[in-house]
């Protein structure tokens, strides 16, 4: 099949690597012309597993191609997938749209046809009235396009995975059997014969769906993140506390890891929208704890400061601290209200002297945070260091021997903000190992 996918960041490009895998002859549209040259080139703007080589393999086979050119997205099929961003709005905690309208609103009028246009963007429920209202004023052939709602769960990391092995399809059409649904139906046909679960359902309820989605995934986090609060009040461990929960089946342990908390492109902002679009419908009560689940998220970040004040004994100016990890969360370069740089700019505000350390993030945390110091080796980035966190949970952190370690830090102090390092390990190798919501020393 033809398609085109609106939007070539972590959603879009992702998207279109995947459709071309599925056999697609696929044109991504991005305005951004050094992004459409790298993806040309079979190379991604950003670092995502997977992502180079399929984009390497399907421009060399010809089924993808990318462009900065709405004509020729127009011109090149009737099916239009939109994935382009719904960031958090600079002056509050709605979503900013103009994305999505502005790639609407250029669509429109190339469209002289039949045409199928499929939203992934994550919005707030009530956005396709709006597209189609756009696609009145605009499009000369309005009557015969279609709105479709088709959202996306892909996880940062495990993007092409989630997209070509997703848990589940939802789809959400105006009405029943429509053209729509058969076109969208026949692009996923190798996903969907593989047994995947399929929801089919109206407009409103798709767009729903995801917002639904990541405000339970952010509540589980925050659950968990609330009974550290509570551990660190007791004594109490809760990492063990998770675990013992998790053997629940109707808790599950996936998404149930205790720590520093969420940041990235997408829960905060979607709790936020949320939130904001409950507000518009004047069913702002219904949403109330949503306010409580990003409250605990942040105080996360606020413990983690305090933990680190108190083990530079009570003053943080002067101090050398080194981070690992600046991604806000492993195997990305995606720093977007990343919690570990959210720290370790805090400290650097309180008069630390800090250094970061991350495998793929450094050159986008180095633009954004030029006051930080950063060093690739996470050895090198702790050698003379009054403080060590372990704020972002890189595999290969785990691998360091704490032993040698010790002998190159000023003071062997670290604060485990993930909880995944060895406690054990660390206190053997002559470390003073703090984690959140874990106990100070070890059991006796
Ligand atoms: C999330 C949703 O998982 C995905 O379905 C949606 O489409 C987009 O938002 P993503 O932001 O890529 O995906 O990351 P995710 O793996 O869910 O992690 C989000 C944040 O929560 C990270 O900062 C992570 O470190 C944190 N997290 C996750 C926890 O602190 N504990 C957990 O148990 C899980």
């Amino acid at each position: 099949m033809k398609l085109t996918v609106i939007g070539c960041g972590y959603l879009g490009a992702t998207h279109a690597a995947s459709m071309a895998e599925l056999g697609h002859d696929v044109l991504g549209m991005d305005c951004d012309m050094a992004k459409v040259a790298d993806l040309n080139a079979g190379k991604a703007p950003f670092y995502e597993r997977d992502l180079d080589d399929l984009l390497a393999e399907h421009t060399a086979s010809g089924r993808l191609r990318f462009t900065a050119s709405y004509a020729e997205a127009a011109a090149h099929a009737d099916l239009h997938f939109i994935g382009v961003g719904t960031p958090q709005s600079k002056t509050g905690n709605a979503y900013d749209l103009g994305q999505v309208f502005t790639a609407v609103r250029q669509l429109a009028p190339r469209l002289h046809g039949p045409a199928v246009i499929v939203g992934k963007s994550t919005v707030p429920v009530g956005t396709v009235p709006r597209i189609v209202d756009i696609l009145r004023e605009f499009s000369p052939a309005a009557d015969h396009i279609e709105v479709a709602w088709n959202p996306e769960f892909l996880r940062e990391s495990f993007a092409i995975e989630d997209t070509l092995r997703p848990d589940r399809i939802v789809m959400g059409f105006a009405g029943q059997h429509t053209r729509a649904e058969t076109l969208l139906r026949q692009c996923y046909s190798k996903i969907i014969d593989a047994g995947t679960p399929t929801i089919v359902t109206d407009l409103a309820t798709a767009e729903l769906v995801k917002s639904a989605a990541n405000a339970f995934l952010a509540t589980k986090i925050s659950f968990i993140n609330a009974m550290a609060e509570v551990c660190e009040a007791t004594g109490a461990d809760v990492m063990e506390l998770a675990e013992a929960l998790g053997h629940d089946t109707r808790i599950g342990r996936r998404g149930l890891r205790p720590g520093l908390g969420f940041g990235g492109g997408c829960l905060p902002k979607d709790i936020r929208g949320f939130m904001a679009r409950a507000n518009e419908l004047g069913a702002h009560q219904a949403l109330a704890f949503l306010r409580e689940v990003d409250a605990i998220n942040n105080r996360r970040r606020e413990r983690m400061i305090d933990l680190a004040r108190e083990q530079c004994d009570g003053t943080l100016t002067g101090k050398r601290i080194t981070i690992w990890g600046a991604a806000f969360k492993p195997d990305t370069d995606d720093i977007r209200d990343s919690p570990a740089l959210h720290v370790a700019q805090q400290l650097h505000q309180h008069g630390a002297e800090v250094t970061v350390s991350d495998p793929k993030a450094l050159d986008t945390a180095r633009k954004t945070f030029p006051e930080l110091d950063f060093i690739d080796d996470p050895i090198t980035a702790a050698e003379g260091t009054d403080l060590l966190l372990h704020l972002t949970e890189w595999a290969q952190y785990s691998q360091i021997d704490p032993k040698p370690l010790a002998t190159r830090v000023t003071q062997p102090k670290i604060i485990d903000g993930r909880g995944t390092l060895d406690p054990t390990r660390w206190r053997n190798a002559g470390w003073t190992y703090r984690a959140l919501g874990r106990p100070n020393s070890p059991r006796s």
